[in-house]
């Protein structure tokens, strides 16, 4: 109806007479609210003839009311009525859709577990990472001379007879660096990452070799023929054992908690002089689990850094080693490697939690 349209009841009452209709026929609140808006909003018949009421002879706007008064309760009782049969009709839609076959089989699918040595291996790098130093991942299949010559081993060191290193058979390989006639092995130590460091990377060098290492052991509750070190190996101006001590302490922190602490027992080894054994203490579930064995490390022995072509007497460095087995079995007092390698998924589960 126009605006300043006349009063028509008989207009407005079929109008009405056509939203309640289709009020019968609706079937969703969607369609419901459509029709109220449609014959009941500011454009409707209906409002426009309420308003033309005004207009009208004061004699008649009585009766107009009345009508007006009539067909609103009507539009309203029929859409108050559907409106309710609607909803129930939705919620029992609902309701059926959202059912659940507690019979049906579920998805047993088990997620598996991360294993906690990689794990491990990422947070040692994190801890060398957050000091600045570069992580280093060297081949592991090694010229005899990264592994054992350029470390100072002499030729006759046990260490490269074959019940400890593995050869790799059609040797005489010629290296990345040019080595002709080196014999080729599976590095035996992370060490072997040192030289190779030092000639590609140059001075002043901080970084660790996280990494696989190989030895002809047989797999007991100590020992894995497979298992993994990180080297750590630092070469500037100026470098001494408190230097190496403060990093082995600070490393101990990380690993195994506020209280770990280090000590260094005189040692031997070819390519550090001096050498200690790296010991390690931290108080654990049972409140004090006493020194323990955790690597070895000392001062870059002089042969080691002319191996690289460097002046030790304007030089110095140091470097340590630990195995990640060790510091993983240690840290949470496993007993046997068996459990690190046989790949249980239940084993690697407990570990899942702190990721
Ligand atoms: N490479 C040694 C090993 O496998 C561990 C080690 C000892 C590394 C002393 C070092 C070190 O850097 O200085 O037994």
């Amino acid at each position: 109806m126009a605006e300043g349209a006349v009063f028509d009841a008989q207009a407005v009452t079929d109008a009405v007479a056509e939203g309640i209709a289709k009020i019968e026929n609706a079937s969703s609140m969607e369609e419901l609210k459509a029709i109220k808006t449609q014959y009941a909003g500011a454009e409707s018949a209906m409002t426009q003839a309420s308003k033309a009421i005004g207009a009208l002879p004061k004699d008649q706007k009585k009766d107009a009311g009345k009508i007006m008064g009539k067909l609103r309760a009507d539009f309203g009782r029929a859409y108050g009525t559907k409106e309710q049969q609607v909803k129930a009709e939705e919620e029992a839609r609902a309701l059926a859709a959202e059912t659940v076959d507690m019979t049906l089989p579920v998805n047993r699918k088990p997620l598996g577990a991360r294993h906690p040595l990689p794990k491990l291996m990422e947070d040692v790098e994190d801890f060398f990472i957050s000091m600045g130093w570069q992580i280093s991942d060297g081949p592991e299949v090694e010229t005899e001379w990264y592994d054992f010559d350029a470390l100072n081993f002499g030729p006759d060191h046990p260490a490269r007879q074959m019940q400890d290193t593995f050869y790799v058979k059609g040797n005489q390989a010629k290296d990345a660096a040019g080595f002709v006639g080196s014999n080729m092995v599976l590095r035996t130590q992370t060490s072997s990452d040192q030289v190779r460091g030092l000639l590609t990377r140059g001075v002043p060098l901080y970084i660790a070799c996280p990494g696989r290492v190989f030895r002809t052991d047989e797999l007991d509750a100590t020992h894995t023929p497979v298992f993994h070190q990180v080297e750590a190996l630092a070469v500037d101006k100026h470098l001494t054992m408190a230097d190496l001590k403060g990093v082995l302490d600070k490393l101990a922190v990380a690993m195994f908690g506020p209280e770990a602490k280090t000590r260094l027992r005189p040692s031997y080894f070819p390519f550090t002089e001096p050498s200690a054994e790296l010991d390690l203490w931290f108080p654990d579930k049972k409140g004090g689990a006493g020194w323990l064995e955790w690597g070895g490390c000392g001062m870059v022995n002089p042969n080691v850094l002319k191996s690289a072509g460097l002046d030790p007497e304007v030089y110095t460095g140091f470097a340590f080693g630990v195995g990640v087995e060790r510091t993983l079995l240690l840290r949470h007092d496993i007993n046997d490697m068996h459990d690190l390698v046989e790949g249980d998924v239940r084993f690697s589960e407990q570990f899942v939690m702190g990721e």
